[in-house]
């Protein structure tokens, strides 16, 4: 873990927020290399489960809702708190499960039974900071989706099943936030909130499950790194029927990453009691029902998180580190560099064949250091394919393409290097 927090921060995946203040634990700021991979994910994530599919909604909702939104979700009652014990002495406050005795790591002070404390992050929305003007930044995309069901069914008139998709950040005032951003008070969600006939809810949550694991594989995570967790009845969340959480096989042991639910009809029931507005699903014949709802539930950076861990790979015959990342998630997928940065007859070259292919790739020019610290800087954050240009190009109009993770290299015509680039990327 060590080594991969080292990489990203040298490379510019990802820094602590506010270091040159010292920090402010639990969020964190995400460099160049590190939002160009989380634009992937989300990118890809919007193709697969939005796009591509005719039953899907998008959705972008306000980060702060009306306070009773989250009294009606439940979220501000016992059901979205943290148990915590705290210090009698230095009032320092722990999980139950971080505890390794019964006093306090901290002080060794006496720990008072466990009491729950709201993880939601308040604000005060106007000039009065009163109890009035509370409010909360979401905790879940997912109440957004809830709130929005009428307006969407209003305007499209889906047919069951359907699902309305949203993605955005999430604010959580964890207790114990950690092991590098697995743990943020400030992340992003991706959420599919699925409504289905109440029979069939049963088979909708194992269909997704499934998709959702087919899609890590497809993403390129290694499925001996992957496993199903299923909540027992006795531990789940105050709104679930049945959870089912993919785990990574994370350097700090098997962590959750990923979660899907069946939410029954407890949402769209609370939201209809609270707000007195009647959130049913009506069929043509004028018969209403709530829905059920199957929500697969996606963490940005967790799956970021486990990419990063699942493609770093220490290459010791060839003295490189290298991220094996699937070329779909890589910030970059071809690198273009002149042979020598001091010949411009090279670097003009080299250019027009960088400009050509950035209208396609996601594609980095790189002209300094000599060409095998080049390549070994590109293996470092993932780049699938390194594309050089050398004195022979300018006679012949072929480039030397090299392979991140064989290390082979081909020499490709410039007329037929997207096609060949097209065939291994794609
Ligand atoms: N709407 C359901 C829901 O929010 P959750 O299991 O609390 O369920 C869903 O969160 C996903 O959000 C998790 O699987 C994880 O990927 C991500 N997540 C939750 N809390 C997080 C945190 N503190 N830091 C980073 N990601 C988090």
């Amino acid at each position: 873990m060590d080594k991969i927090v080292a990489l990203t921060k040298r490379r510019g995946f990802v820094y602590p927020s506010s270091s040159i203040y010292g920090g402010f634990g639990g969020f964190w700021d995400f460099g160049p290399l590190g939002v160009e991979l989380k634009n992937q994910i989300k990118k890809l994530w919007w193709d697969t489960f939005v796009r591509n599919r005719s039953d899907m909604y998008g959705l972008d909702s306000s980060i702060i809702l009306n306070p009773k939104v989250w009294e009606a979700s439940g979220h501000t009652g016992p059901g979205f708190a943290d148990p915590l014990r705290e210090c009698k002495k230095c009032h320092h406050r722990f999980r139950e499960e971080d505890l390794k005795k019964d006093s306090c790591p901290d002080c060794g002070g006496d720990l008072m039974s466990p009491r729950s404390f709201n993880i939601l992050v308040k604000t005060f929305i106007g000039s009065v900071e009163d109890t009035k003007a509370t409010a909360y930044l979401r905790g879940e995309t997912a109440q957004g989706i809830f709130i929005n069901f009428k307006n969407i069914f209003d305007a499209f008139h889906p047919k069951l099943p359907f699902g309305i998709a949203q993605i955005g950040k999430a604010f959580r005032n964890e207790i114990t936030p950690g092991n590098f951003f697995f743990r943020s008070r400030e992340f992003e969600q991706m959420e599919i909130e699925y409504f289905v006939d109440p029979t069939l809810a049963t088979s909708e949550f194992e269909k997704w499950v499934k998709q959702v694991f087919d899609w890590f594989i497809l993403l390129g995570l290694k499925k001996e790194n992957l496993r199903f967790f299923k909540h027992p009845q006795e531990k789940l969340a105050h709104y679930s029927k049945a959870t089912t959480d993919i785990e990574y096989k994370f350097p700090f042991g098997w962590s959750e990453f990923q979660g899907t639910a069946n939410r029954g009809d407890f949402d769209l029931m609370q939201h209809s009691k609270y707000s007195g507005k009647e959130l049913m699903y009506q069929f043509q014949d004028g018969k209403k029902i709530f829905p059920y709802v199957i929500e697969p539930s996606f963490g940005v950076e967790r799956l970021m998180l486990a990419l990063l861990v699942d493609a770093y790979y220490e290459d010791t015959s060839n003295k490189r580190v290298v991220l094996k990342l699937s070329p779909k998630v890589s910030p970059y997928q071809v690198a273009v560099f002149p042979l020598l940065a001091n010949k411009p007859e090279l670097v003009d070259k080299a250019q027009v064949v960088f400009n050509n292919l950035r209208k396609k790739y996601r594609v980095i020019f790189d002209g300094r250091g000599n060409i095998g610290k080049r390549y070994f800087a590109q293996d470092e954050i993932g780049t699938p394919y390194c594309v050089t240009v050398d004195f022979d190009t300018l006679e012949d109009n072929s480039v030397t393409v090299r392979d991140r993770d064989t290390t082979k290299q081909d020499r490709v015509s410039i007329t037929k290097l997207d096609e060949y680039l097209n065939n291994k990327l794609f």
